[in-house]
């Protein structure tokens, strides 16, 4: 075990922190998942169950993660190690096997968003995008992007917390901040842009009778604020025990959730600006990579320049993400092995690396590891955080939270606790029944077809 307290890294600024922990969280997630989710779960009716879950696992979760990290001053495999007992340590390869698979195929979908902005630049986008989309999403053009952009995650990884990871953030997140919100006033603009709001935002009720829309809600909740595999947990060993912990959850959470929403502002109007709506339903996967496309062309010169600053904006958000799945991995082999920051980046980044090209050469694989890794192994990995920070141990979860945390947060945290505690394993159990159901019939969807 190389690193204790004294000599591990941390982070620079509180700031830094909580731009790092924003920059994890919004994502690819935001804009690829959550639209395409939205706009098959009845719009707001999907949306309201979001902030449901948001508030009433989200939060709760994200401060779990922060207490134990933390607390344990170490990678998952070893924080959980070190608060939990041997036995926990296992939970820990769990999360490293998540990220390493989640990495894979979310990397192949950040080369395609890296792709669509040169085109953009270099000839704007096809008019035929549905085809352009299928003759480029998988083979060896998927796969040499796909490795462009773990290059890019190793080199930021390979630069350490402060210097790497925290100056990332610092730069990139308010660009993306400014972008968004340039798009979506861009947006209101838009010759029915008013049919798009209203699909967005008038709930679809009977849709909140549907349990796969509340399963995919909270799995997306999970996803999205980067919970259920450590990542968080990680961020937060970083930390010394003058962050205030239930704010920056609280803040995190309420970002996150704001830029997939202003997103929904921005892909909405658009699609419905051209009747595009039924390229978003015909293909989950590749929705936003054929409708959108297909919009901007249709928009001339403003469309190119738009959809530029729109597939920047995504590929910047996928880099801080992929940034904090690397980051676990990487922090886990530095642990676990004692090997130096260079060599276990490198080394878990071309493991990964590797394992992309599966999802690179086929869409299917890369559903089916979304599924498993992004929905499955998350909601399983959110049960067991909450089970150990709430109940196994609590007391010293508890005390972490409040030290370092205002008045007025240190009286939240026996709250927020309490919905750890007794609403988010039974709830977290369903879904998980739920994913469970719901891998097995992709697994075999997967294999008849
Ligand atoms: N939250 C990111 C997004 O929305 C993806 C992500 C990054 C992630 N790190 C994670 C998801 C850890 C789950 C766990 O795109």
């Amino acid at each position: 075990m190389a690193a204790t307290s004294g000599s591990r890294e941390a982070f620079g600024t509180r700031a830094g922190f909580i731009l790092a922990a924003a920059g994890s969280a919004v994502g690819l997630g935001n804009m690829w998942r959550f639209s395409y989710q939205a706009s098959e779960g009845g719009g707001a009716a999907f949306v309201l169950l979001y902030v449901c879950m948001t508030l009433l696992l989200g939060i709760p979760l994200m401060l779990a993660e922060f207490g134990l990290g933390r607390r344990g001053q170490l990678a998952p495999i070893g924080s959980l190690r070190r608060l939990g007992g041997p036995a926990w340590a296992r939970l820990g390869y769990v999360f490293v096997a998540a990220g390493l698979m989640i990495l894979a195929y979310y990397s192949v979908i950040a080369g395609w968003t890296i792709r669509y902005a040169i085109e953009a630049v270099l000839h704007g986008f096809s008019a035929s995008a549905g085809e352009h989309f299928g003759a480029v999403a998988s083979g060896g053009d998927a796969v040499a992007f796909h490795i462009g952009f773990m290059v890019l995650t190793i080199l930021i990884v390979v630069g350490g917390v402060k210097g790497g990871i925290e100056r990332a953030s610092l730069i990139l997140m308010p660009m993306l901040f400014l972008i968004v919100i340039g798009l979506a006033v861009w947006a209101t603009t838009l010759d029915g842009a008013g049919e798009g709001y209203a699909v967005y935002l008038k709930p679809d009720l009977n849709e909140l009778k549907n349990p796969t829309v509340w399963r995919a809600a909270a799995a997306q909740a999970f996803f999205s604020l980067s919970l259920g595999m450590g990542a968080m947990l990680t961020f937060a060993s970083y930390l010394r025990r003058d962050q205030n912990l239930p704010e920056s959850a609280t803040v995190v959470a309420f970002t996150d959730f704001g830029v997939a929403f202003v997103a929904g502002l921005i892909v909405f109007p658009v699609i419905y600006s051209l009747s595009l709506q039924g390229a978003v339903g015909a293909s989950t996967v590749g929705a936003l990579f054929i409708a959108l496309p297909s919009a901007f062309e249709a928009m001339g010169g403003a469309g190119r320049v738009v959809g530029l600053l729109f597939f920047v904006t995504l590929a910047v958000g996928a880099l801080t993400s992929a940034i904090s799945l690397l980051e676990v991995v990487t922090a886990s082999m530095m642990d676990e092995i004692g090997l130096s920051r260079r060599k276990a980046a490198i080394a878990t980044g071309a493991v990964i690396t590797a394992l992309g090209i599966l999802p690179a050469l086929s869409t299917e694989t890369l559903g089916l590891m979304d599924k498993i890794a992004g929905e499955l192994l998350l909601v399983a990995g959110a049960l067991a955080t909450a089970i150990l920070a709430g109940w196994r141990v609590r007391s010293e979860v508890e005390a972490e939270l409040i030290a370092g945390a205002s008045p007025f947060w240190a009286r939240q945290v026996p709250r927020i606790l309490g919905v750890l505690r007794f609403a988010a394993p039974p709830i977290v159990a369903t879904v998980l029944f739920f994913s469970v159901r719901e891998t097995i019939a992709a697994f075999a969807s997967y294999f008849a077809g």
